[in-house]
């Protein structure tokens, strides 16, 4: 056996996520779709150490608060506002974590480390469309709730399954 079998997917480094984010959100040619149940996603985009997806928000839809892959393997990951606008929600930790937003236009850029937990929704009421690059490409995220005891773990999403 190689031992680059063993070696941990390649990353890029966040400033490198956030200008290819940018860069795919105006360059490609993108056509997402609008679905009533839950935001759309669809991954349109592997390259050397990181993948790109595509989503869609009508108004109202987003996730729940949730990691890039848990301890096991996790993204780091770009996200940019393609159309429409979005607001972030971003864990800040601590023994009484709180929630720090952000909203996001079209053309901005917000940058989520691998560790970080966050949640995106559009609370505007117009649709919405945003170009998300993960390094390495998105195998799971761990879904959390946040109440007054703090932040607990919910569910494992993984790839090719849940979404
Ligand atoms: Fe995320």
């Amino acid at each position: 056996m190689s031992s680059s079998l063993l070696l941990p997917p390649a990353s890029l480094a966040t400033e490198r996520l956030e200008a290819l984010a940018a860069f795919y959100a105006a360059n490609l040619s993108l056509s997402p779709r609008f679905t009533k149940g839950s935001r759309w996603a669809r991954r349109v985009l592997a390259g050397p150490g990181h993948e790109a997806w595509l989503l869609a928000w009508l108004p109202g839809q987003g996730t729940d608060l949730h990691d890039h892959g848990g301890a096991g393997r996790p993204s780091a990951a770009a996200v940019a506002v393609v159309s429409g606008e979005l607001t972030e929600f971003t864990v800040q930790p601590g023994d009484f974590p709180g929630l720090q937003r952000k909203r996001l236009a079209a053309g901005e850029v917000s940058v989520v480390d691998d560790r970080t937990v966050h949640g995106m929704r559009n609370l505007s009421d117009a649709p919405a469309v945003s170009l998300h690059v993960y390094s390495p490409g998105l195998e799971a995220m761990r879904t959390y709730l946040l109440d007054e005891t703090g932040l607990a773990p919910s569910k494992i999403l993984r790839a090719g399954e849940d979404w």
